[in-house]
């Protein structure tokens, strides 16, 4: 019988994965969840439509020459089907001017065990993004007879999902900052959102973040629907625009994680680590001052790697901090050039979604 579908956690070796695309990659139109993530300061205010066919161009070589670096591994890698981003889209309750893209597989996907689960996602502009993903899941279901393919329950995103006080632009960033510390996030509890790229698999333990793109619905929705794992809300307060786990805190191998410095994991979250031998270690400064232009994430994209084994890891090739950093600890640095694609949705973890790693679910915390 063949196994197509198996991943528990982020550092066994990979063996099958998707990686994005930027074919036709929109900045859809402001949205009742967007606006207070885009920093007051960012290039991306008021600018919206398609992006332009070179950086599109750009992107996608650094993309392929990641996929080519992958399969020259060894490691069996697929490719979304892109769809018209570029028009409009509704649903009963609302319509929005477009969509996004497919180059973050990360943030749709969730792959636990032999199950690929299609996240609710948060943003209208997102709604209809997990189609760019159906022919490859079907194919996965066709080949594997034990393949689960999982939808969580598309959410309505009225505008009872969202907070209306919280589109100011007069909030500063250090009020932002409070808001965040007292868990004031941009969406309400109405109903279950949650993306796949807040969720972390250490084995038979979920770590989820509970930010701007993730409520607690949507946590307590993934505890039920894995009743066979522990699942642990993690809140990082540094960050203004807590978007996505995976430039805050990275497992390298088991019992060590990078944290970022900016971002640390509060006292009370730490202590299931501490009481289980785990070492958070801060994570490097970036080499960089700023993102690339029209990009969503902030510099921290230099933590966003690709664990390919607990030995081996990808970096993004222009970050010599982490690189050398995650060379001190003991692992090899694969360098893998990317800055072209950040703007498209992320870092090589964003860029990818697990399909097959070996290994089986193993307990990393076993006291509890
Ligand atoms: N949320 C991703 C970042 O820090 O940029």
């Amino acid at each position: 019988m063949k196994t197509v579908v198996n991943s528990w956690n982020e550092w066994d070796p990979l063996r099958h994965v998707i990686v994005g695309r930027a074919d036709g990659c929109c900045i859809p139109p402001p949205e009742p969840a967007s606006d207070p993530k885009i920093p007051l300061d960012s290039d991306m205010r008021g600018v919206h439509g398609p992006r332009s066919q070179e950086t599109v161009d750009r992107a996608n070589e650094q993309l392929d020459a990641f996929a080519a670096m992958l399969e020259k591994r060894g490691i069996r890698v697929d490719r979304p089907d892109p769809i018209d981003f570029n028009r409009a889209i509704a649903t009963p309750d609302w319509s929005h001017g477009s969509m996004f893209g497919c180059q973050p597989p990360r943030d749709v996907l969730l792959t636990v065990g032999s199950e690929m689960l299609e996240a609710t996602m948060s943003y209208r502009s997102r709604w209809f993004e997990y189609l760019c993903y159906r022919p490859l899941l079907k194919r996965f279901w066709d080949e594997d007879p034990n393949m689960r393919h999982e939808a969580a329950p598309k959410p309505r995103l009225t505008d009872a999902s969202y907070k209306p006080d919280y589109l100011s632009d007069d909030i500063t960033v250090e009020e932002r900052l409070e808001m965040v510390a007292a868990k004031d996030f941009v969406t309400t509890e109405a109903e279950p959102l949650f993306d796949a790229a807040d969720v972390l698999r250490f084995g038979r333990d979920l770590f989820v973040q509970h930010g701007f793109t993730t409520n607690l619905t949507g946590i307590e929705w993934l505890r039920r629907h894995f009743p066979d794992h522990r699942v642990h809300a993690l809140n990082f307060p540094g960050d203004p625009y807590p978007i996505h786990i995976d430039a805050s805190f990275t497992p390298l191998r088991p019992g060590l994680v990078l944290n970022n410095p900016e971002r640390r994991l509060p006292d009370e979250q730490r202590e299931v680590f501490n009481r289980n031998g785990w070492e958070i270690v801060d994570a490097a400064r970036p080499a960089h001052n700023s993102p690339p232009p029209l990009c969503y994430s902030s510099v921290w994209l230099s933590m966003n790697v690709l664990v390919l084994d607990p030995k081996t890891v990808c970096v993004e090739a222009s970050e010599v901090h982490q690189m050398d950093q995650i060379d001190r600890l003991g692992l090899e640095v694969v360098p893998v050039p990317f800055r072209d694609a950040y703007a498209f949705g992320g870092g090589l973890h964003c860029a990818t979604a697990d399909v097959r790693r070996e290994g089986d679910c193993e307990d990393y915390f076993p006291a509890g």
